[in-house]
């Protein structure tokens, strides 16, 4: 990684994602002409396409050299390899983007031997641009270092405002592991539930990492998104001091692709709530096993 210029990618890359940005603001947000993909709720419309193809070709421009994966061009059984890998959702949050509902996000992460490197991620609804490169911290606009402002404590399981998603799959195993686990975080402490402040889901995997990393949110977990919902959110996750492990209870070091995440924010006991949630996940998810 030491003859790679990570200040001048990870410029480069915000200047992309506003590129996108404008594209996305632009764009009438229909299904027509595209529609969905594995089932009615896993939505794609055509810019969802047009913007990957507008990243990708100024990515691949710039850099010829380096590996690009995008989720509108992804075929199964594509792998990420150690090269240096840029990971992309061109729209992170299509239900919303379909619905006009503002919580939307270009998700581009720059990964180096499989390690989550660069991360951007920019909703051009509400104009806010989250970036980290490894080892430099993570900021709100450039300007901002998150977390923002002094965070509460992180004290313990039953004060955490938690993010989950329901996902696309509606059906099987994950989706009972979920739904019986949400029932578990809410319950009382009695009935042997987490008593957790909220459950919320937003719809942007990208945008809950960066909710974590600013602190407004406690924890992000969910199985069954892919490495260009995560990549990014990621770096700004952990540099934020934030931890990213597996949503299955027993894995500290997720891979990237590991399907899988649970995202904790910065603070004293981190390790112990990761641990005491664990302990309320009703099963085990089968996706990327
Ligand atoms: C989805 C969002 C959603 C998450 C799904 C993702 P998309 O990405 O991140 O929050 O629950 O797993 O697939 O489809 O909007 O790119
Ligand atoms: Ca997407």
């Amino acid at each position: 990684m030491a003859d790679l210029n990570l200040q001048e990618i990870h410029d480069f890359m915000i200047s992309i994602a506003k590129q996108a940005g404008e594209r996305i603001i632009a764009a009438k947000p229909t299904t027509e002409g595209a529609g969905s993909k594995k089932n009615s709720v896993d939505l794609v419309t055509e810019t969802d396409r047009a913007v990957e193809t507008l990243v990708s070709t100024s990515l691949r421009e710039r850099y010829p050299d380096f590996s690009f994966m995008g989720e509108e061009t992804y075929k199964p059984g594509d792998k990420l390899t150690a090269a240096p890998t840029f990971i992309c959702d061109p729209i992170d949050g299509t239900t919303n983007f379909v619905h006009r509902y503002p919580y939307v996000s270009i998700s581009l992460g720059f990964a180096v031997d499989l390690e989550p490197t660069i991360g951007i991620v920019y909703n051009p609804f509400t104009q806010a641009l989250y970036s980290a490169i490894k080892g430099q911290g993570a900021y709100l606009n450039q300007t901002h270092k998150l977390p923002l402002s002094p965070p509460t404590p992180l004290d313990t399981l039953n004060s955490c405002l938690v993010a989950v998603e329901w996902g696309s799959d509606r059906s099987g195993n994950d989706f009972k592991v979920k739904s019986e686990t949400f029932k578990r975080l809410a319950a009382t402490k009695e009935n042997g539930g987490g008593m957790v402040h909220g459950l919320r889901s937003f719809g942007s995997a990208a945008l809950n990492l960066c909710g974590v990393a600013s602190g407004g949110l406690d924890i992000y977990w969910e199985a069954g998104c892919w490495a260009w919902d995560v990549c990014a959110g990621w770096v700004i996750l952990t540099e934020s001091g934030g931890k990213m492990v597996d949503a299955n209870p027993g894995n500290w070091a997720p891979r990237v692709d590991e399907r899988r995440y649970f995202a904790v924010r910065g603070g004293e006991a981190q390790k112990e709530i990761i641990e005491e949630f664990w302990g309320l996940v009703d099963g085990a998810f089968e996706v990327g096993i």
